[in-house]
């Protein structure tokens, strides 16, 4: 278990002000210009040796995408950081308690992070349902600017730095990189065709990096307390320490901050008082946020909860948003919401996208009734087959995989269904049934 000692995330439940005078007590902006004198090489490289993955879902390595951006940016294509702060995917809650109760941990992030990309700005792109939490990033950014700890000559580097926040309307696919871009740029919020890469032509046509606000928070701790700290947490390709989100049928769900790599059993004992009605009662749990396929009781409770355990059950740390099902929840019935929530996110440029999650959904909710044929579970799943990697951005796969899982370890479940409504239904159907079989 994570000791309190080696939190980064200190004020996570809110105990203390956010404000910069309470922050300041806690560490953040202290001596921000030494560390900016590190120099941008070296702090690039104490970030990759740090062996931070991407806490937005992905988990490219942090460092490494930093030292993607161009060296000597041209005097009219500077280079910008754009901070994900769109946090739309269901069951993930952690940004929210980053920007509420610790934002100076952000800004002084975005700092160190856009000086080591050689950024002119970053932007800060918040998802349109914080409304709160908008408020208090500008209060906390307008804080930082009369320090002078942003903006001209930040924190007394000679560094020029702005930190500017922009809210979304409230899309889910505007967290989707590309996406951000082109809603900050004012347009309708839809993924751009990749290459090129941001890195490249990003905003407004210039080199830019995207970053989960978690990935950008912790980076001055990092440098802080030094590479080897961070990873002597978490395995080998999983280091760190990491906020989960445990909600569902837990007795306590929370945002947590613990090391990478603790085993499922370990983070629900320790933190969420174990599971509703015990650990027998567990049915299932979505691991990453709803995007990953779904993990069956008895190969979670001993996984560990990092981007390699993860993978080698079938599904992914994502967003480390676990979402704990107890037997009382109607699985099927669970994963047609999320296809619902897919179809009705989708930005409709792709036609396998566009068309297969609305498709995929319609079959779905026919399964959860079980007003299908035997023969129609095959088919849905060659249509996630179908939808997935033919579509522009990754929306078209997050629709696929929790079918994907359903189907892989609750089938017996979907046929019972099948088979009951056949049989109430009565006999002319039921012979077609067992046919299609
Ligand atoms: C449909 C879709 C939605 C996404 N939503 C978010 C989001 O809300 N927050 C986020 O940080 N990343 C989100 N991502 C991932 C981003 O595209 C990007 O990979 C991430 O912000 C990179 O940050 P990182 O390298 O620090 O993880 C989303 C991706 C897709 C395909
Ligand atoms: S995959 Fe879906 S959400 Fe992504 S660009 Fe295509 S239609 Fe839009």
């Amino acid at each position: 278990m994570l000791a309190d000692k080696d939190r980064i995330f200190t004020n996570v439940y809110g105990f203390q002000p956010w404000t910069i005078d309470a922050a300041m007590m806690r560490g953040d902006w202290d001596n921000t210009k030494d560390l900016m004198a590190l120099g941008q090489d070296a702090i690039i490289d104490i970030m990759k040796a740090s062996g931070l993955r991407g806490r937005g879902g992905a988990g490219f390595p942090t460092g490494t995408k930093w030292s993607f951006m161009p060296k000597e940016p041209k005097p009219d294509r500077p280079n910008f950081l754009v901070i994900n702060a769109d946090e739309s995917e269901p069951g993930s809650c952690k940004d929210r308690e980053i920007i509420r109760h610790d934002p100076h941990k952000l800004i002084e992030g975005a700092l160190i992070a856009g000086f080591a990309m050689r950024a002119r700005a970053a932007y800060i792109y918040i998802r349109g349902e914080y409304i709160r939490e908008a408020e208090t990033l500008f209060a906390a950014v307008a804080e930082a600017y009369d320090r002078g700890f942003i903006g001209k000559n930040a924190c007394g580097s000679g560094y020029d730095f702005d930190v500017f926040v922009h809210r979304g309307a409230g899309a889910y696919i505007c967290g989707e990189e590309t996406a951000m871009l082109e809603s900050l740029e004012g347009k309708k919020g839809q993924p751009r065709l990749k290459p090129p890469f941001p890195a490249g032509a990003g905003l407004y046509g210039c080199p830019t990096t995207v970053n989960n606000v978690e990935s950008i928070a912790v980076a001055p701790t990092i440098l802080r307390r030094g590479a080897a700290w961070f990873s002597s947490f978490g395995a080998e390709n999983n280091r760190g320490t990491k906020l989960f989100q445990i909600s569902g049928h837990v007795n306590k769900p929370c945002v947590v901050e613990e090391e990478m790599s603790i085993s499922f059993r370990d983070l629900i004992e320790t933190h969420c008082g174990g599971i509703r009605g015990g650990w027998d009662n567990l049915l299932a749990v979505i691991p990453g946020g709803s995007s990953v396929p779904l993990v069956p009781a008895a190969q979670i409770m001993d996984c560990a909860m990092d981007f390699d355990g993860l993978k080698a059950v079938g599904s992914g740390l994502g967003t480390a948003a676990i979402i704990v099902m107890d037997k009382s929840t109607d699985i099927v019935r669970a994963i047609s919401r999320i296809s619902y929530f897919y179809k009705h996110e989708s930005c409709g440029q792709c036609t396998p996208c566009r068309e297969g999650t609305g498709w995929m959904w319609r079959v779905m909710e026919r399964m959860r009734t079980g007003d299908a044929e035997l023969s129609e579970i095959d088919m849905l799943q060659q249509v996630t087959k179908q939808v997935e990697g033919h579509s522009i951005c990754a929306l078209g796969d997050a629709a696929a995989w929790p079918i994907q899982g359903l189907i892989k370890h609750f089938r017996p479940e979907m046929e019972r269904r099948i088979r009951e409504r056949a049989h109430v239904s009565g006999s002319d159907t039921a012979p077609m049934m067992e046919a299609a079989e």
